[in-house]
């Protein structure tokens, strides 16, 4: 293999020929949407509540409930547990922006929680100082589809009478000692978008074994009525609600891929853990870390840059370094991204209270209380958005370890090239495909 970087011209690590686009198609899916495609009932049909019960019983929930998106079904979870205006609701300080947007769309407010550096994800033992009079629940997000430590987390929610909501959007099948994300807390959220592990291009789950939680959320699915997926209408608004239903044929997808979901799992498995196997002692590179409770999914396989062991203290130096080893990555045919560069309340939407104008839902009386969106009180995630690279989708199935093993030979000879990385020639470069 030629050690000159893919981006300098030399050979790509990676035959992306040979890689399989995310989702994965075949003659199950076809039959399956082929089915629900000439059963002319597009909405309101069999595909909705058998993908609902299927899910359920394949994830080990009592209910569940298929809608248009996550964060449909994140917004049903907060209404289900009674969460209301001005109540504060915490949630980890890095994530996908609706884990907290979704708080402010029942008019509640999000209390950021900086995240633990090894895991990345709210860090249980700085939940305790966040808590505000005004605390109604945690958002826990299972992000990059790592559990966090639940039963820590579950005994200071019990301990503060605080609901417990998943946010398992990216944590389809991962494990909590040995119990499914998406069973370990109150309710869950679940997403099948273009990249998620389990995908039917859009849509969510909302799942719970609580049935007041699920018929409180149920009713924003659709109007505010209550009938389900395969029940007669009554037209009646019993409650606010919104249009989160989804149609047949993307439940129907949605159904042909949870049945081969148990290979899509097994097979990520395999390869994440390959790579954290054969990357370790590469120089100047930090793999990430499965906590012994936890099985991962692996849906991003991240990589960070060991800055502190290279000397480079600059943010902007930082991000435009982190900037040109993912571009030299995706040049080796890796599909590496930076996940999110803005932590949560970097957001403008949160740092400038603007969410429905005039500093509302803040300006209910009391609701700004103890609020402080202050960025220095989050530096692991500050830091963690600065020097992260995600390995997205190359290493899902059926892609297995051939592909593997390439990926791991194209991160190897980025990083034992790191001092060949010019952040301004790479930026050249990249500019220069532009034009
Ligand atoms: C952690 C997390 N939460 C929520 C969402 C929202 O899911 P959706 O795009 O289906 O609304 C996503 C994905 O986009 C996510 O990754």
């Amino acid at each position: 293999m030629s050690e000159t970087l893919a981006i300098y011209g030399g050979t790509p690590a990676v035959d992306v020929t040979k890689v399989v686009n995310w989702p994965p198609v075949d003659k199950t899916d076809e039959k399956m949407v082929l089915d629900a495609l000439y059963a002319q009932v597009q909405t309101y049909g069999k595909h909705n509540m058998a993908f609902g019960e299927e899910f359920a019983k394949w994830n080990g929930n009592q209910y569940a409930l298929f809608t248009n998106s996550g964060t449909a079904a994140l917004h049903m979870c907060l209404v289900g547990c009674g969460i209301g205006a001005g109540d504060h609701v915490l949630v980890t300080a890095y994530s996908w922006s609706s884990s907290a947007t979704c708080i402010l769309h029942h008019d509640a407010i999000p209390i950021f929680v900086d995240i633990d550096p090894e895991t990345f994800l709210m860090d249980p033992d700085k939940i305790e100082e966040a808590i505000t009079p005004r605390t109604k629940a945690i958002i826990v997000v299972q992000l990059h589809g790592l559990c966090n430590d639940m039963d820590k987390i579950n005994a200071i929610a019990r301990k503060h009478n605080l609901k417990v909501i998943e946010d398992a959007c990216q944590a389809h099948g991962a494990l909590y000692k040995g119990r499914k994300a998406g069973t370990l807390g109150d309710c869950a959220a679940f997403s099948f978008n273009q990249n998620k592990c389990l995908s039917c291009g859009e849509g969510g789950m909302f799942v719970t074994n609580d049935e007041e939680i699920y018929k409180g959320g149920a009713k924003l699915w659709s109007f505010g009525e209550t009938a389900r997926p395969d029940e007669r209408r009554d037209y009646h608004a019993y409650a606010l609600g919104w249009m989160y239903r989804n149609n047949e044929l993307t439940a129907a997808f949605g159904r042909a891929q949870l049945s081969k979901y148990d290979f899509y799992f097994n097979t990520l498995r395999e390869n994440g853990e390959y790579l954290l196997k054969n990357l370790a002692g590469t120089p100047d590179l930090l793999l990430p870390y499965e906590p012994e409770y936890a099985t991962h999914n692996w849906y991003n396989f991240n990589l960070r840059i060991d800055f502190d062991k290279m000397h480079i203290t600059d943010p902007e130096e930082q991000i435009a370094f982190r900037d040109a080893v993912a571009a030299a990555l995706r040049d080796e045919g890796i599909r590496a991204s930076v996940w999110q560069r803005f932590i949560l309340p970097e957001m403008t939407v949160f740092a400038a209270k603007n969410a429905y104008g005039m500093g509302y839902p803040w300006s209910i009386p009391g609701a700004d209380e103890g609020v402080d969106y202050s960025l220095e009180k989050f530096p692991n995630a500050l830091a963690y958005s600065r020097k992260h690279i995600s390995i997205v989708q190359t290493l899902r199935a059926p892609n297995g370890l051939d592909i593997a093993e390439q990926v791991r030979q194209g991160i190897s000879k980025v990083f034992n090239n790191l001092d060949k990385i010019d952040p301004e020639r790479i930026r050249k470069i990249l500019e220069d495909r532009m034009k």
